[in-house]
């Protein structure tokens, strides 16, 4: 199921209440919550005392993306707060195995992100055991930037690699996905869209979320069409 992980880093932190209950109006299910320290990544913005916050506002999954260095330390302070999808990088994690066991542990679901620069074989040994891997399609830090598209090679080579291996992690991706670049990502494998500045705008947040959901499950339709097309043209081969 194709699924809108809203990032509130794009949202009024004013009104976050008020923001989250117009994504969630507008079809998102999942919310992105975007923790950055300054030094993983050039960027500050909030900790555990804000998914403290948003945890009795809403229902939906909160979707914590850690953009920090020491992850471990911070790990004990997310599941208490009410965090249940944790992704740590590959890069920020000297013992990646350790830390996705520890997320685990504390009750949550483990997750692994990759930098645009870092390729999916570094993932191999863990996919068994996360719950998602997210795949940046922009240099993580900020909200708003251009969609990468190497990032799409990436989606492909995940979901292939899910088939092989006999696994069912999901595939999320996270930077630049808008109108105009969902229809990529859902047909390359992607079904857990992160979107900030495509969702959050003032008085068209429901609108805009609903509006990128529906590109993205006709992108979805159309592309299991197109499979179910050439199953039908193999399984239709004359016989010799
Ligand atoms: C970037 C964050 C993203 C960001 C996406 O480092 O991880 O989640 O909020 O923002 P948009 O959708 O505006 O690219
Ligand atoms: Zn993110």
């Amino acid at each position: 199921m194709i699924e809108l992980a809203f990032s509130i880093l794009a949202s009024d932190f004013a009104h976050l209440a008020d923001e989250v209950a117009a994504a969630e109006r507008g079809g998102g299910t999942i919310v992105h919550v975007d923790i950055m320290d300054g030094h993983f990544v050039p960027n500050i913005t909030f900790g555990p005392a804000m998914v403290k916050a948003l945890r009795p506002v809403t229902k939906l999954p909160l979707d914590c993306h850690l953009m920090i260095e020491n992850p471990d330390q911070f790990i004990p302070d997310f599941a208490e707060a009410g965090a249940d999808f944790v992704s740590v990088h590959q890069e920020a994690c000297r013992h990646l195995y350790r830390t996705l066991q520890l997320i685990e542990q504390h009750g949550m679901r483990p997750a692994v992100v990759i930098n645009p620069a870092t390729p999916v074989e570094m993932l191999i040994e863990v996919l068994p055991m996360v719950h998602h891997v997210l795949v940046m399609s922009v240099n993580p830090g900020f909200g708003g930037q251009k969609f990468l598209p190497l990032a799409l090679d990436k989606i492909e080579h995940l979901a292939e690699l899910r088939t092989e291996m006999g696994l069912n992690y999901r595939i999320e991706v996270d930077g630049g996905v808008a109108h105009d670049t969902v229809a990529r990502v859902v047909e390359a494998g992607a079904d857990m869209l992160v979107a900030g500045s495509a969702v959050f705008s003032p008085g068209r947040t429901e609108q805009n979320a609903r509006e990128l959901l529906r590109l993205a499950r006709e992108a979805g339709a159309a592309d299991a069409e197109a499979g179910a097309g050439q199953a039908g043209t193999a399984g239709t081969q004359p016989e010799d």
